[in-house]
């Protein structure tokens, strides 16, 4: 057997019987790999066509495209909640089965109402963090930190229901937050925020160091917490580049339909 085809790095050899000690593998930089995905709604024209991405360990990864264009839908299958039509998607080099929790990665409703149903905020923040098996004490602490992260303690005991927008935004994050999954998607999350909350919220993802990606129509909070942006439209991926370059580019934007954002005009 050829151990050097089989092993991407070459295994060390025991000196006695010349045979390799060990087959040693590195562990992978990549945190999501997206190999030709392609998906429709049942009986729809195709909502992703193609779409190869690899996104590293620590990318901060901005997705911007019109609305419809499929940011959403991604994301869904990124977490299994939708099945592919066809390609691949890996987190962590496995595989994604749909339908099978992954705690790696955690996922920001757009519309916090598809998040929240707990009885009251604290419940709600508490609930992956009991679903993944932790002591009570750790739960609990991952609790309060999440409401002072989110500046949401006030609110611990309230239900989320009787929440107005922002407040359940910020509440949902808080839950996102607790589950310190190592893969985030932020789908719209600035959509319901005052400044001051989402000042908050770049400060936060600024200093984290989790895998982030982040579907917004607000480029300029894309261009603060970024590193690295794709423009979607009608499906496929049609840029990508740094958040300024792609943004900062009028033709590119125009002819997907977007505007350069204000801090980029010249
Ligand atoms: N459950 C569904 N059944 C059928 N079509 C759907 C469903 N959900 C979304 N779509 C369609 O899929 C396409 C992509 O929707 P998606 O929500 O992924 O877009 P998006 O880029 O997130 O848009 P937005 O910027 O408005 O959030 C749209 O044409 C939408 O109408
Ligand atoms: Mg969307």
């Amino acid at each position: 057997m050829n151990y050097s085809e089989t092993s991407p790095v070459k295994a060390p050899m025991n000196a006695q019987n010349n045979l390799p000690s060990a087959i040693v593998t590195p562990p992978s930089n990549t945190a999501i790999a997206v190999t030709n995905l392609c998906f429709s709604y049942p009986d729809k024209p195709e909502v992703l066509q193609e779409i190869h991405l690899q996104v590293d360990t620590g990318d901060r990864l901005g997705i911007i495209g019109h609305n419809g264009c499929g940011k959403t839908t991604l994301f869904l299958l990124l977490c299994g909640v939708l099945t592919p039509t066809a390609g691949t998607i890996h987190l962590f080099d496995e595989p994604v089965i749909p339908g099978k929790f992954r705690p790696e990665v955690g996922l920001l409703f757009q519309d916090p109402d598809d998040q929240l149903f707990a009885a009251s905020v604290q419940d709600d923040i508490a609930f992956a963090p009991q679903n993944m098996g932790l002591l009570t004490e750790e739960v609990e602490q991952r609790v309060e930190q999440a409401l002072t992260l989110t500046g949401m303690e006030s609110l611990a005991d309230r239900p989320p229901h009787h929440l107005s927008g922002g407040e359940k935004q910020m509440v949902a994050i808080a839950g996102l937050l607790a589950m310190r999954p190592q893969i985030m998607l932020y789908d719209e999350p600035t959509a319901n925020l005052d400044l001051r909350a989402r000042r908050r919220l770049i400060q936060f993802l600024q200093q984290s160091q989790e895998t982030l990606l982040v579907a917004s129509h607000d480029l300029e909070f894309i261009l603060e917490v970024c590193d690295r942006a794709i423009l979607m439209s009608e499906a496929r991926i049609v840029a990508t580049g740094t958040p300024a370059s792609i943004m900062g580019n009028a033709d590119l934007m125009h002819t997907y339909g977007l505007e350069v954002p204000y801090s980029l005009r010249r």
